[in-house]
C-alpha cells in the first residue's frame, strides 16, 4: 500500500542544508497498522508530512496505492490527499467555532462531494466515535478526548485508503489515550484501514502490528509483534 525508497529530506537553515531523512526505505502492506517511533527530532513528523503529500521530498520515491506521490504536481497531490488520505494530529486541528457535524463533514465540502445524502453517514460516524448527541455542539466546548474523536471522524469521513496520525494521543492522559487508541484499532480492524501512527508512547505503539524505530533520520530497527525479541528490543530502544 505504501512503498518508500531512498526517501531523503533536507531543510535549509541559513546557508546550511540539514538532512532530516537520510535515505529511508520501507513498505507497508494494505490493512497494516504501523507505529513510527523515535526520539524527538529524529524526523518522524517530517516523514508523515511527506507520506501525506503535505511536503515534497528532496530525493527518493513514495508510492501510495500504486500512485507515485513524488511525481505529482501540487494540484494533483492535493486531490490525491483529499481522496485517499486521512489525517489526525496531536492538537486536533479542528475548526474551533464550527460544530461537530460541520467539522466532520468539512472534507466532503472541501472536495465538492457534499450532498444531503451524506448527512446520515456523518451522523452515523459521529455515533460510532462515541459522540452521539453532540452533533450540534461547537467543538471548542468539548474536552480534548472528545475533540480527538471529532478529528478521527473527520479523517475517516471520505473513507480514506490510508490514515496518517501524528502523536494522536500526545495531548491526552492515559485513560483518554487508551480510548482513542481503541477507537483507531476498531476502525483499523473493521474497515481494514491502513494506519501509520507516529508516537513516542510505547503503550500506544503496542496497538500496532509493526513498529519502525527511527534514529537521526534513518530506520534503526523494525519490530513485528510476532518477533521473539519484541519486548527486549523495546526495552533496549527505550533505555
Ligand atoms: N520546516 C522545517 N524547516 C527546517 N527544519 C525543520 C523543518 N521541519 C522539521 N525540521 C527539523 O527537522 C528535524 C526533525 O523534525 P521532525 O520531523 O519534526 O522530528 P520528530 O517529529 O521526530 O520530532 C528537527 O531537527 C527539526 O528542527
Ligand atoms: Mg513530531
Amino acid at each position: 500500500m505504501i512503498k518508500v525508497s531512498n526517501l531523503t529530506k533536507e531543510f535549509m537553515q541559513g546557508q546550511e542544508a540539514t538532512q532530516v531523512l537520510k535515505g529511508v526505505d520501507f513498505t507497508i502492506k494494505e490493512g497494516e497498522f504501523v507505529a513510527i517511533m523515535g526520539p524527538s527530532g529524529s524526523g518522524k513528523s517530517t516523514l508523515l508530512q511527506l507520506l501525506g503529500g503535505l511536503d515534497v521530498p528532496t530525493a527518493g520515491e513514495i508510492e501510495i496505492d500504486g500512485k507515485p506521490l513524488h511525481q505529482m504536481k501540487e494540484k494533483e497531490r492535493t486531490i490525491f490527499r483529499r481522496q485517499k488520505l486521512g489525517f489526525v494530529f496531536q492538537n486536533y486541528q479542528l475548526l474551533p467555532t464550527l460544530t461537530v457535524e460541520e467539522n466532520v463533514a468539512f472534507p466532503l465540502h472541501a472536495d465538492g462531494k457534499w450532498t444531503s445524502e451524506h448527512s446520515q453517514a456523518v451522523n452515523d460516524l459521529i455515533d460510532s466515535v462515541g459522540l452521539k448527541g453532540l452533533n450540534r455542539k461547537r467543538v471548542n466546548l468539548l474536552s480534548g478526548g472528545q475533540q480527538q474523536r471529532v478529528a478521527i471522524a473527520r479523517a475517516l469521513v471520505h473513507n480514506p485508503t490510508v490514515l496518517l496520525a501524528d502523536e494522536p494521543t500526545g495531548n491526552l492522559d492515559r485513560a483518554k489515550a487508551e480510548e482513542i487508541l481503541a477507537l483507531l484499532s476498531t476502525f483499523h480492524r473493521k474497515d481494514k484501514q491502513t494506519v501509520v501512527m507516529v508516537t513516542h508512547d510505547i503503550f500506544a505503539a503496542g496497538f500496532a502490528d509493526r513498529i519502525i524505530l527511527f534514529r537521526d533520520g534513518v530506520i534503526d530497527q523494525v519490530i513485528s509483534r510476532e518477533d521473539r525479541d519484541y519486548a527486549k528490543y523495546l526495552a533496549n530502544f527505550l533505555a
